[in-house]
């Protein structure tokens, strides 16, 4: 039997729905969502990337606006993330990948401060969701969670994580353990990875090669959520070879249209939530 088709786009539309009265509501109070964006490369991928959340937020009434540091250098962007913070008008701060490698990123991660870090990158943000703390959950890591929630009750269940980058793997870890779920993080360096992907109730691949995980590393009947984005000859594809998956799991998630879409949406229900707290 093929799996099931985890549609992302489909939640993240419903999701999306429910944040237009939330946004109203704002807006008559005088407040508007605002999402500030850092943009420290010009490459294709980040302007992809911050095209489309301007695109998805305009429809909902929250503005965003990008600020390219500039001589781009830790320093620049540490000092905008600080007088972004202290600007009232500004619901939420984020820094857009791929961050050139000169940038140090522990530094930015310092400066950005848990009320406004919507996509969960702060130091602080982190400590918080270590320690149960609340904050923001990296968008993406969220996203990969709830695709999964889309198939099956998470406690109890072994997920294996394949990564463990503080973007995705690491966070998606805590989130999981935090829903009592046993987690494995597995990466690189990671000994008969095939076997312990094969233990999983619930699988999450977050490496970054295409059609790294492919039907012979799955458990049949597991949840398989995949977070790679891929280009390969101008197609968007995922870490998981669905070709070969999709007759072994029971559920999977698409690449388009899986975690892609949710993790936008995510992160605007943050910028949302970020300006419902600043009102009060
Ligand atoms: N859908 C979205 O919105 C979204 C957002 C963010 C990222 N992504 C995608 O998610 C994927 C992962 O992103 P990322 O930022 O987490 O990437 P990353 O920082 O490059 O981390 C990749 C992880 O994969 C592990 N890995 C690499 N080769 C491996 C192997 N052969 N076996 C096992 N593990 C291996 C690495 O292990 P080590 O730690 O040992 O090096 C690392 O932990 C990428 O495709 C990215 O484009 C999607």
């Amino acid at each position: 039997m093929k799996a099931q088709r985890l549609d992302g786009k489909g939640l993240a539309r419903d999701r999306r729905q429910q944040l237009v009265s939330r946004v109203e509501r704002l807006r008559t109070q005088g407040s508007i969502p605002r999402l500030s964006v850092i943009l420290p490369s010009q490459d294709e991928a980040a302007l992809a990337y911050y095209h489309a959340k301007v695109h998805a937020a305009g429809k909902l009434g929250i503005e965003v606006n990008s600020f390219v540091p500039d001589p781009l250098s830790t320093a620049c962007i540490v000092d905008l993330i600080r007088s972004l913070s202290g600007d009232t008008g500004v619901s939420g701060i984020m820094v857009e990948s791929p961050i050139p490698t000169r940038i140090d990123m522990k530094a930015v991660r310092t400066a950005l401060p848990v009320a406004k870090d919507v996509d969960g990158a702060g130091i602080e943000s982190l400590g918080h969701l270590l320690s149960g703390k609340p904050a923001f959950p990296p968008a993406t890591a969220a996203a990969a969670l709830a695709l999964a929630e889309m198939a099956c009750d998470i406690a109890g269940k072994h997920a294996v994580v394949i990564g463990r980058s503080l973007v995705v793997g690491r966070p998606l870890a805590l989130l999981l353990l935090a829903r009592d779920a046993t987690v494995t993080v597995c990466h690189s360096k990671t000994r008969d990875l095939a076997e312990i992907a094969r233990m999983a109730d619930i699988l999450f691949v977050a490496v970054g090669r295409p059609g790294f995980v492919t039907g012979d590393m799955v458990n049949p009947g597991a949840v398989v959520i995949d977070v790679g984005t891929n280009w390969v000859d101008g197609k968007l594809v995922g870490d998981v070879d669905a070709g070969t998956v999709e007759s072994i799991a029971r559920a999977l998630s698409p690449v388009p249209g899986g975690v892609g879409p949710m993790t936008t949406t995510l992160l605007l229900e943050h910028v949302v939530q970020a300006a419902e707290a600043a009102v009060g």
